[in-house]
């Protein structure tokens, strides 16, 4: 069976997403998934993630060290089935760059997952209890979206 490909998207691509596709990854382990993550914004491109994601991750046995940050561009719309956005304003930032082919595509992360229309937030400027707070959001959205993945037959 093809595989979903899944993009997290938020705006450094140093905090939120890059624990999203670590995430995932972990969870989805031995099921077909391509998973990737990606910034609104260039400022991180070839960066770690954020050392804070890195622990929070590795708190609970996931390592993101291998990632590095990037920024969407115009083919991810198409390599792509489903792009999940971090926040609203990534939703609208994302909804202002896809051609209209692709718009289908674009959904608010917790919102799809958990019927929340809530925001992951941003924890970049914040103390690392918004990073298990942000972790603990996005396991509860992957082990939902796993779950609906698999009632699909993907
Ligand atoms: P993220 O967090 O979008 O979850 O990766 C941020 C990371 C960096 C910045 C903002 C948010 N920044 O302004 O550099």
């Amino acid at each position: 069976m093809k595989p979903v490909r899944i993009l997290f998207v938020c705006l450094g691509n140093i905090c939120r997403s890059p624990l999203a596709e670590g995430i995932l990854r972990h969870l989805s382990q031995g099921r077909p998934a391509d998973v990737d993550s990606a910034g609104t914004g260039g400022w991180h491109i070839g960066d770690l993630p954020d050392h804070r994601s890195i622990a929070v991750a590795r708190r609970h046995s996931i390592d993101i060290t291998g990632q590095r940050g990037r920024k969407i561009d115009a083919g991810d719309f198409e390599a792509f089935d489903l792009i999940f956005a971090m926040h609203r304003s990534n939703l609208a930032t994302l909804r202002s760059l896809a051609p209209p082919a692709a718009r289908h595509k674009l959904h608010l992360f917790l919102d799809y997952t958990l019927g929340a229309e809530r925001d992951v937030p941003d924890p970049y400027h914040g103390g690392p209890e918004g990073f298990e707070a942000v972790y603990s959001m996005l396991s509860e959205g992957c082990l939902s979206l796993i779950g609906r993945l698999e009632e699909a037959g993907s």
